[in-house]
């Protein structure tokens, strides 16, 4: 009886893997000579997707996968799975909530500290020599502003308890006040902007916090303002976004997601205001590995017939 397939379509450690091909062939979606032959062939064999939240499935690949049972997603973002699809199909899916929320909210406590204190600047001003000719213009104090996030989950919470600990001022927005947090809660991303002088998107993507951040709630954040963004890049409306950077309308941005990574608006290359990274909030050697651990934990725990350690609901 030959193995069911486990195709793996991102970059991933294969000896995290050990062990899985004792229940699967593993196949690298990257080392596919004819990748539309092999779905064409082998589709109906695959049994198990490794893929990320953001990177979802290979196009045009649904209909050849008639078999698929397990998208295990390396991340705790799905948004890139079609969830109405998988339920339909009775595909379960499992993803890394909680192991990566710490490393992210570093990441957004980062790149805020690198907009205010001109973090990157600064060090192309020592490298290229600048100093010799004066100092460096004044940056801006963190403490004492107010910090407004987006979305107070796992990811949120964290970034919270960090801007508090640099004496700001905390409040946030999302779809549901929290009755047991002490932060002060706006019903809306527009009414948290205009009491903010920082934002910070940490909600999932997809289409339900598509642009969630727009036009009108950059213009409440104000010129001011500072736009962190550690969570998808289709939650804020990038061209008003960039459009604003590169006018004043908005006084600086610290950004690791885009709306279409790898590619970055050529507009921000150039704005020393912005602090710009490549998705890399969770992209630690010790949580990559975490997350790696519940992926294939999920994996076998599939392949074995046990429940999902991690099943997103
Ligand atoms: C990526 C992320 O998944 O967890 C998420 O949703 O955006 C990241 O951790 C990571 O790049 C691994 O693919």
């Amino acid at each position: 009886m030959p193995k069911p397939l486990l195709l793996v379509v991102i970059p991933f450690a294969p000896e995290r893997l050990e062990g899985l091909d004792a229940h699967f062939e593993i196949v690298w979606w990257k080392a596919l000579p004819d990748a539309t032959g092999f779905l064409a062939e082998r589709g109906a064999q695959v049994q198990v997707l490794l893929t990320s939240g953001a990177a979802g499935l290979p196009a045009g690949s649904r209909d050849h996968l008639t078999e698929l049972r397990l998208i295990a997603c390396n991340g705790v973002g799905y948004d890139a799975i079609d969830m109405a699809w998988a339920r339909a199909e009775g595909i379960h899916v499992t993803n890394t909530p909680d192991v990566l929320s710490a490393d992210v909210a570093d990441l957004a406590l980062a790149l805020l500290l690198g907009v205010f204190r001109q973090i990157p600047a600064a060090d192309r001003f020592v490298r290229e020599g600048a100093w010799a000719s004066g100092p460096l213009p004044l940056g801006r104090r963190l403490g004492g502003s107010r910090v407004g996030i987006l979305g107070l989950g796992n990811i949120g919470q964290r970034i919270a308890h960090r801007c508090a600990a640099f004496d700001t001022e905390v409040a946030y927005t999302g779809r549901h006040r929290k009755p047991d947090t002490a932060y002060a809660y706006f019903d809306s991303p527009r009414a948290l902007a205009g009491w903010a002088d920082v934002l910070i998107a940490a909600t999932p993507g997809g289409a339900a916090t598509r642009h969630l951040v727009s036009a009108e709630v950059l213009d409440a954040l104000g010129p001011r303002g500072v736009f962190v963004n550690i969570a998808r890049g289709s939650v804020v409306d990038e061209p008003a976004l960039v459009a604003r950077l590169a006018d004043g309308r908005l006084a600086g941005a610290g950004l690791d997601v885009f709306a279409d990574e790898p590619r970055v608006p050529a507009a921000l290359l150039g704005l020393p205001q912005v602090v710009l990274s490549p998705h890399i909030a969770s992209a630690t050697h010790e949580t990559r590995q975490a997350m790696a651990e519940i992926v294939v934990t999920n994996i076998r725990a599939f392949a074995e017939g046990a429940g999902l350690p991690t099943p997103i609901a």
